[in-house]
């Protein structure tokens, strides 16, 4: 595109499976163009988090709805780290437990559960300078994007990634187990009938099996420029 020196703030979407690396890209993108960074992935672990304390299943579609209609998200930085607030508690790090991955996956299959968070979605992302993240940014939730990425990596090597995760923070679990969970995860978030996680035609594929996170984002950075983002957060983009 050719600066017309008026540039505007960009919508990137990106979308990927699980342990992709998509949200430390994003998120990465996001602090160094100065954009804000929505974790959509966050707001259905906090539903299915908040459902599971009310003692609510997660199979049980109108009162997961219910959940998700009435809860009030604000997110914001601590240094790198992104905080997730619902209704005022800060829960960044209970909806990072691996069942409530999985609570996740669950809800988020419920048509009702989606229309409930979509509005929020579309709503933070109207006045640009965004970058969003989860599994149907760029195919519905924002399909105007100026940017959309789809992240990928083989799933032998994600599950490498979330092993790591898992054994940093203490927990022990085999390779074995988190490969085959991983691929459950993929196949019910694909095989959905709303809204499964597909690369939107007009998404820009990365394979990021033999990327560092660094590379992944200055990949990303690039494609935004290329796009009229200029720098405005940390500041590295020349
Ligand atoms: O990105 P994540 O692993 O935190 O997401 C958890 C689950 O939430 C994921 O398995 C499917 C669901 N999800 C979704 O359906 N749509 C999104 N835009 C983001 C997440």
């Amino acid at each position: 595109m050719a600066d017309t020196g008026r540039r505007k703030p960009l919508i990137i979407a990106v979308d990927g499976p699980a342990s992709s690396g998509k949200g430390t890209v994003a998120r990465t993108v996001a602090l160094l163009l100065g954009y804000q960074y929505i974790d959509t992935g966050a707001m259905y672990r906090a539903v299915a988090l908040v459902a599971r304390e009310r003692g609510i299943s997660w199979d049980a579609e109108d009162a997961v709805a219910e959940v998700a209609a009435g809860l009030h998200f604000a997110f914001s930085f601590d240094g790198e780290l992104l905080q997730v607030l619902v209704d005022g508690r800060d829960v960044t790090a209970d909806i990072r437990q691996e069942h409530i991955g999985q609570g996740a996956s669950d809800v988020s299959r419920h048509p009702t559960v989606r229309r409930a968070l979509l509005g929020l979605q579309r709503a933070l992302a109207r006045r640009g300078g965004v970058v969003m993240d989860g599994r149907d940014i760029g195919t519905v939730v924002l399909p105007d994007a100026d940017l959309k990425v789809y992240l990928d990596a083989k799933v032998e090597e994600r599950a490498q990634r979330r092993h790591a995760e898992l054994s940093a923070k203490g927990e022990v679990v085999g390779f074995g187990e988190v490969l085959e969970a991983l691929r459950a995860r993929d196949k019910q978030d694909m095989e959905r009938p709303v809204a499964p996680l597909c690369q939107a035609e007009d998404a820009v594929f990365l394979d990021s099996t033999h990327l560092t996170i660094e590379e992944g984002v200055d990949a990303v950075l690039e494609l935004a420029k290329a796009r009229g983002a200029k720098a405005g957060g940390a500041g590295r983009l020349d």
